[in-house]
């Protein structure tokens, strides 16, 4: 059965393999990269569970979504979703959609916000579908915005007012 939530931080490999795994196989859906997180610290690993949900298939971890809620005095109204991921074999069986759920209740529990962000590769379909079902509205297209392998790919805005 799938469900969502955080995990315990001394989970924090299962993480990691979970992060790799997204930045190894989809490069061009991320700004970060393999190479820039393969070798992060433990303590780095741990710090950053804190802002993660994950989708459990029976337990084991399949996808993840993080978010985050600025601080600052003049957009502590605007929220962030980033790192979405579901692993290929569990894919289209809903686990993206819960993911994406979770956070914007997580969001709204925040209390103050007002909208919420996020930027996806235009060429990445599935994701492309999976925020507009959500209620998020492409605001703008920025043209070469990551450099993958030599080739260069797109960026599309998107925000969600709650
Ligand atoms: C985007 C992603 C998280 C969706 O995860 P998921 O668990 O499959 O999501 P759901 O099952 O809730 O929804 C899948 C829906 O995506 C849509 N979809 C799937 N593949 C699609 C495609 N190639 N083109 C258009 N829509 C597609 C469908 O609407 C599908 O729903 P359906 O199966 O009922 O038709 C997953 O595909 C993924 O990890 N992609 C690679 C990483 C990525 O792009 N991350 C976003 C970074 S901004």
């Amino acid at each position: 059965m799938l469900t969502v939530g955080g995990l315990p931080e001394d989970r924090w490999q299962d993480f990691m393999e979970l992060r790799l795994e997204s930045l190894k196989r989809e490069p061009t859906a991320f700004g970060s990269s393999y190479e820039e997180e393969q070798d992060l610290p433990e303590a780095e690993w741990r710090r950053r569970m804190g802002a993660m949900l994950f989708a459990l298939d029976d337990g084991v971890p399949v996808g993840m979504i993080s978010y985050s809620v600025s601080d600052r005095l003049k957009t502590k109204h605007v929220a962030h979703i980033y790192s979405v991921y579901v692993r290929p074999s569990a894919r289209r069986r809903g686990a993206g959609t819960l993911l994406l759920k979770a956070a914007l209740d997580k969001i709204r529990d925040h209390g103050g916000v007002v909208k919420v962000q996020l930027s996806v590769n235009p060429a990445m379909r599935a994701a492309v579908s999976l925020y507009e079902r959500g209620g998020f509205v492409s605001r703008m297209r920025l043209e070469k915005e990551l450099l993958v392998d030599g080739k260069y790919h797109d960026l599309l805005y998107m925000e969600k007012m709650l």
